[in-house]
């Protein structure tokens, strides 16, 4: 089965304080996006600057491959400018919508379900009247009670919507509760059959990627993700994770287009552009994704990578795998490398040379090819060419 990528790199992602992007980067992002596989852009929110609704308009005349999408409220003026925004766009998409919780409807909205639920209606027809391809989000669905949910879902499908997405807002829902709402939906909403469900999830529990997953194992077929999981708050799904995780899981019968080698470069691409860093540790970009410093963990690798890499770098356009030499490295890491370096010794020099090693390494860091050469040098070896 098929899901659908949608990124959200350049609205929800550009949301984070600092992140702020002008056009021309913006479609520099956008076509490496298209690249990449992607099959739905999130361009932006162009009622909301002047700034924004020119990035839309301009990325809407580049992509040709992907379909260009705009964010709007459920307000007609938002959804009349999205869709001028998109004139240009091969495929244009609009995403209209508006929160469905007991707390949204109470506090931000000051009204009903009821009422919500008209409104919900009405800006998705606004919608239809611009574009066949009519996205609706029910903001902060992850707090929302699921029967007051299918009927708004019901409802947006009858007027017109093709994708509902059930965004996770707040990042509030555990895995399974996430997957049993989209069970749910897809059990009660009599004409689900005429829209596929989204998910669209907040990482403040670190556990947007899980709750992405256990959305589509559910039923879902479209994620809303972005590069390096940036976003509002503590961020958005990471599209390299979820992609990851349907390629290497196949017993989820699942795939994507995504192009996997080109998710370091872009990953590279987005990080620079957007002047937020990647943290080391992060899966499958960070620069220690496919590092080894333990001893134990080194030995397995050099015997056979597979023993602690489930990826091989290349794989995903990372660097090549890295051995970290640090006092919790072991002699054969060491001889690993002084090898490389030219240095040969016999088991019981390389005994010598490694408590030596461990010294150095008690005092810095990591040792570098600088540090082994001069302790190399200091040990008398074999040179090999
Ligand atoms: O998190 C959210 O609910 C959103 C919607 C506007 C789609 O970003
Ligand atoms: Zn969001």
């Amino acid at each position: 089965m098929q899901i659908q990528i949608f990124d959200t790199t350049l609205r929800d992602g550009e949301q984070v304080p600092g992140c702020k992007l002008n056009t021309g980067e913006k479609i520099e992002i956008a076509r490496a996006l298209e690249e990449l596989g992607v099959d739905i852009i999130e361009a932006g929110f162009p009622v909301s600057s002047p700034g924004d609704f020119n990035s839309v308009q301009e990325i809407a005349r580049t992509i040709k491959n992907a379909s260009v999408c705009a964010l709007s409220r459920a307000v007609e003026e938002d959804i009349r400018i999205a869709a001028l925004a998109l004139k240009y766009a091969k495929r244009p998409r609009i995403h209209t919508g508006i929160g469905t919780s007991d707390s949204h409807i109470k506090n931000k909205f000051k009204s009903t379900r009821e009422e919500i639920l008209k409104r919900a209606v009405q800006c998705v027809k606004w919608a239809r009247n611009f574009t066949d391809d009519v996205e609706f989000y029910a903001e902060d669905a992850g707090r929302t009670d699921n029967e007051y949910l299918a009927r708004v879902v019901e409802a947006v499908i009858k007027a017109g919507a093709t994708v509902v997405n059930i965004p996770d807002t707040t990042g509030y829902c555990l895995p399974h509760q996430y997957g049993e709402k989209m069970a749910y939906l897809i059990n009660h909403v009599s004409n689900i059959d005429r829209a596929i469900l989204s998910c669209h999830c907040h990482n403040d529990l670190g556990l947007a990627t899980a709750n992405s997953i256990a959305g589509v194992i559910n039923g879902a077929r479209q994620i809303e993700c972005t590069i390096n999981g940036l976003g509002e708050r503590a961020g958005n799904t990471a599209l390299e994770e979820v992609v990851m995780i349907i390629q290497q899981h196949s017993s989820l019968n699942l795939s994507t287009n995504i192009k996997a080698q080109q998710l370091n470069p872009v990953s590279r691409l987005v990080s620079d552009t957007m002047r937020m860093d990647v943290q080391p540790n992060k899966a499958i970009v960070g620069s220690n994704a496919f590092s080894h410093s333990s001893g134990i963990h080194q030995d397995g690798f050099l015997k056979c990578a597979e023993t602690y890499e489930i990826i091989n770098p290349d794989e995903v356009g990372a660097d090549t795998s890295k051995i970290v030499l640090t006092a919790r490295s072991g002699r054969s890491a060491l001889a690993h490398r002084l090898l490389k370096l030219g240095y040969q010794y016999n088991r019981n020099d390389i005994d010598t040379v490694y408590k030596e090693f461990l010294e150095m390494a008690d005092k810095k860091k990591e040792v570098n090819d600088a540090d082994l050469r001069e302790l190399a040098n200091a040990y008398s070896a074999e040179t090999v060419s």
